[in-house]
Order: structure tokens, then C-alpha cells, then sequence
């Protein structure tokens, strides 16, 4: 079993841990304090949300892999992931900590994904929300890459009063909404 060290983040349904001796690795389990419409959600709802993320990375197009955090494990209790590692061999960091991103093939990379997402027909509402769900992987000191660590598929789950989300015009509607809002309030021109 692996031991946790710090916690290294946390969202609205996980908190994030780094794992004792494998910098490279991040273990993510159930936050202890969910509150009360969360922990339905997760009950009712995503019971099987480990697995589904899962899921989800095994059968991403080969293309869409390279710019997702690999899942190595799956349970009911946690999910065992990557944890994306800099060329200088520091920890990568969510959009969210460099505030604007003026390195162009970030954005070239971020505007591929977003195509592909679309071509495919995955769309991942939360993923661009915060900048937390997007981590900056710099390969380089010039090239960096979008690197997406949280990706709950979303839609009537996530929003279940939403009926329109059933459809997919709706939820591509929304997801180019959030891909623009991403864009504006952490690209540099
Ligand atoms: N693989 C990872 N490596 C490092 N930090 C991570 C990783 N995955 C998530 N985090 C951090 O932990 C936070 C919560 O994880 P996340 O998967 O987004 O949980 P939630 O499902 O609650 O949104 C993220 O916003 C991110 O800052
Ligand atoms: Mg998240």
C-alpha cells in the first residue's frame, strides 16, 4: 500500500495527496467533509466515480492521450494517478498558479485539445473552470503543454436539473462557453 505524504490539492468531491517516495505519483480520494448535496451526488449518482475516470482515460483517443494525466488505478476508496513532472524535474503546477500564460505553444496545444475534445464529442464541463483541473507540464523553458488531471465526465449527473445537457448541441454549447471564459481570464496576448 502506498503511504501519503502532503495533500497537494484539493477540488469539490477529492483531496489530492502526494504519495511518500514516488514524487510521480498522486493519490486522490473522497473529501471526509462533503457536504450534504455533494455526498448525495456521490452516492446517488457516482458511485462508480473512480472507475468512470478510468474508464474514461482507457478509452481516450489515442490523439487526446498525451494531454491527460494517466490513471494507474482505480477503487471504490481512491484513484492512484500520475502526478506531471517539469523538464527540470519540479512538480507541475495548475494554470491557476501562473495567473496569464503568454507561452504560445500552451495555447496552440490548449486550442488542439479543445478541437479534438469537440471532433470526438467529449466534453468535460469543469475542466476548464478554475484553472485547477489543467496543470502547465513545461517541457522546456519555451515549450509547455496543457496537461488535464480532472476529467468527471459531466452533464445530466453533474447538473441533474439541467434537462437540456441531455443533448449534445447544449453541452457543446457550454463547453466552447467555459473554453472562451478559460481563455480570457488566463491567456496573455
Ligand atoms: N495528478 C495530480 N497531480 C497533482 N495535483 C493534482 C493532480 N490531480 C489533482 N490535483 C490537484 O488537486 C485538486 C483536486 O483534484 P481534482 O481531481 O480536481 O478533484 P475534484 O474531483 O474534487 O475536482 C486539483 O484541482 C489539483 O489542483
Ligand atoms: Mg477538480
Amino acid at each position: 500500500m502506498f503511504e501519503l505524504a502532503e495533500k497537494i490539492g484539493e477540488g469539490n468531491f477529492r483531496e489530492c495527496f502526494a504519495v511518500k517516495g514516488e514524487p510521480g505519483l498522486c493519490l486522490k480520494r473522497l473529501r471526509p467533509d462533503l457536504g450534504f448535496f455533494q455526498r448525495l451526488q456521490v452516492l446517488v449518482l457516482r458511485r462508480r466515480m473512480n472507475q468512470e475516470e478510468l474508464d474514461t482515460y482507457n478509452n481516450l483517443p489515442g490523439e487526446l492521450k498525451p494531454y491527460f494525466n494517466p490513471i494507474l488505478d482505480a477503487t471504490r476508496e481512491y484513484l492512484l494517478t500520475a502526478r506531471p513532472i517539469d523538464f527540470d524535474g519540479s512538480h507541475s503546477k495548475p494554470v491557476r498558479d501562473y495567473g496569464k500564460i503568454d507561452n504560445t505553444s500552451f495555447w496552440e496545444k490548449a486550442e488542439e485539445v479543445v478541437g479534438l475534445l469537440d471532433k470526438h464529442k467529449i466534453w468535460f464541463f469543469d475542466t476548464f473552470q478554475v484553472g485547477t483541473n489543467i496543470f502547465v507540464q513545461r517541457l522546456s523553458e519555451s515549450m509547455w503543454k496543457p496537461i488535464i488531471v480532472d476529467y468527471k465526465h459531466l452533464g445530466w449527473k453533474a447538473f441533474p436539473m439541467q434537462f437540456n445537457l441531455l443533448f449534445d448541441s447544449e453541452k457543446r454549447k457550454k463547453f466552447y462557453r467555459s473554453y472562451r471564459r478559460f481563455e480570457q481570464r488566463f491567456r496573455k496576448t
